[in-house]
């Protein structure tokens, strides 16, 4: 599938999200193999996604409301911008729509009224954050900007034009389910939860169940199926030892990242992140940390 530079005025992410790749972009580009069908099953806001429009994919998220938001904006982007068009970007009104996660009046919400919900959150919140407490309830707070960019109208309507493709599938469900399809020439990017740098370090806000080494190493099991099958998997993750030993056979890129979403601004700065890749490409070295 030839590869499509990414054009100004196309769909671009629609989330702002913790570990999102945007930055990094430049340099994943760099590394892309020919590929028959992409596949992300731990799409986030979908930079890499969105930067390439694949006409064959298959998108994943184990996050409902996140793939809510994929699917709203596929299949009733007007209705989501009317629904939209109602938030007001006021600090009683933010928490009033935030804490309807902790009632029973969550369950009344239609799907787009839902959509709308994340979207108008994830704009008006502090730092642009989606951080869900362990019970999964949204608690990063009001922003106070004062011209929060609540709706792009056109550009919604181009992500809902280009999630329309005949050829893309939008799942909602565990990774590992979702690679049993791919098959030889398929190419899987793999962006899961990162490898904690230290205790205390976490870009996993998203999600109330930790994604934790147990996860890793099924997910370098389901690498290795893949591997065998003839699919090519770039995979990105933090520079620690344990991601270095656990890929050691692969080829492994270090990466400069910055991160500008961590809520502590002093926590912000340039981290080393990795990509690991099974499949050979010029110019990588075999790098890293000790
Ligand atoms: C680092 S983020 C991906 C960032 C994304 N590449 C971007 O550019 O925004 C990791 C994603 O994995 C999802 N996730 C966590 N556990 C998962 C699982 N078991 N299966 C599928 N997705 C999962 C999270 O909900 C989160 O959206």
């Amino acid at each position: 599938m030839p590869l499509k530079s990414s054009p100004k005025l196309g769909p671009k992410p629609f989330l702002k999200w913790p570990g999102g790749k945007r930055q990094l972009l430049p340099v994943l580009r760099q590394y892309l193999p020919p590929m028959r069908t992409y596949y992300e099953p731990f799409v986030g806001a979908g930079a890499l996604l969105f930067s390439l429009q694949p006409q064959r994919g298959v998108i994943n998220d184990v996050n409902p409301e996140l793939i809510n938001c994929y699917r709203v904006i596929r299949d009733h982007s007007e209705a989501l911008i009317a629904e939209l068009s109602r938030h007001r970007n006021e600090r009683d009104y933010f928490y009033r729509l935030r804490a309807l996660d902790r009632s029973e009046a969550f369950r009344q919400l239609n799907e787009v009224e839902r959509a709308a919900r994340i979207i108008f959150l994830n704009k008006t919140c502090y730092n642009g954050l989606f951080r869900v407490n362990r019970h999964g309830q949204f608690n990063a707070p009001f922003g106070n900007y004062a011209n929060p960019n609540i709706i792009n109208a056109e550009g919604l309507r181009l992500i809902s034009q280009f999630l329309r493709r005949p050829g893309l599938r939008i799942l909602n469900t565990d990774f590992e389910e979702v690679l049993e399809n791919a098959g030889p020439g398929d190419f899987v990017y793999l962006d899961p939860p990162y490898d904690p740098v230290s205790t205390t370090a976490s870009f996993t806000g998203y999600q109330h169940q930790r994604f934790a080494q147990n996860e890793q190493l099924r997910l370098r099991q389901v690498v290795d199926r893949l591997t065998e099958k003839g699919c090519r998997v770039m995979i990105s993750n933090s520079a620690t030892d344990f991601m270095c030993e656990l890929y050691q056979d692969f080829q492994i890129i270090p990466v400069a990242a910055r991160r500008s979403i961590n809520v502590v601004g002093s926590k912000r700065g340039q981290i080393r992140e990795l990509l690991i890749l099974n499949y050979p490409v010029h110019a990588t070295k075999h790098l890293c940390f000790g």
